[in-house]
């Protein structure tokens, strides 16, 4: 009974994105509610994420994606090449030993920093929905809708 109430609330704030046959192979930014996602096709999953990153604000949306092992398919920043997995919104990393140049180490994630948030396939249709903004994120800094500045203030 809990499990249909939910679908409710996920049919009520789900915004459309398109046919799913049309979003095969797709990178684009899209805006929900005033804030920028990043939507993604790879793979055969769709995934959706604040497509500002949550270091500095670059444009994820322009970045390639990269595999990079136990972290599936990662966006990469254009700006600073951070790495960012699609599925999850942890920045990962891989370890480097300063006095080994060669040698690389495994790849390690430092948390989850970019807010993913919900894609929904009903009946042909891809539907995204905002994850809950309730609790702070790094990347909201960056992908919150803000107040238009007032004339005269810098
Ligand atoms: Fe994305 Fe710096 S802004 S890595």
């Amino acid at each position: 009974m809990a499990e249909e109430k939910s679908l409710e609330n996920v049919d009520q704030n789900a915004n459309l994105v398109g046919r799913k046959s049309d979003l095969i192979g797709v990178k684009r930014q899209i805006k929900i509610d005033g804030r920028n996602i990043l939507f993604v096709h790879k793979k055969g999953k769709f995934f959706a994420l604040d497509s500002k990153c949550y270091h500095s604000g670059g444009p994820l949306h322009k970045g390639d994606i990269e595999d990079v092992p136990n972290f599936s398919s990662c966006i990469v920043c254009p700006w600073h090449r951070y790495k960012i997995c699609l599925q999850t919104g942890e920045s990962v990393y891989q370890e480097a030993y300063p006095h080994q140049p060669v040698k690389r180490g495994p790849w390690k994630s430092t948390g989850v920093k970019q807010r993913t948030h919900c894609v929904i396939e009903r009946e042909g249709n891809i539907y995204v929905q905002l994850s809950d903004l309730t609790q702070e994120m790094p990347s909201d800094h960056y992908n919150k809708e803000r107040p238009p500045r007032e004339e005269g203030v810098p």
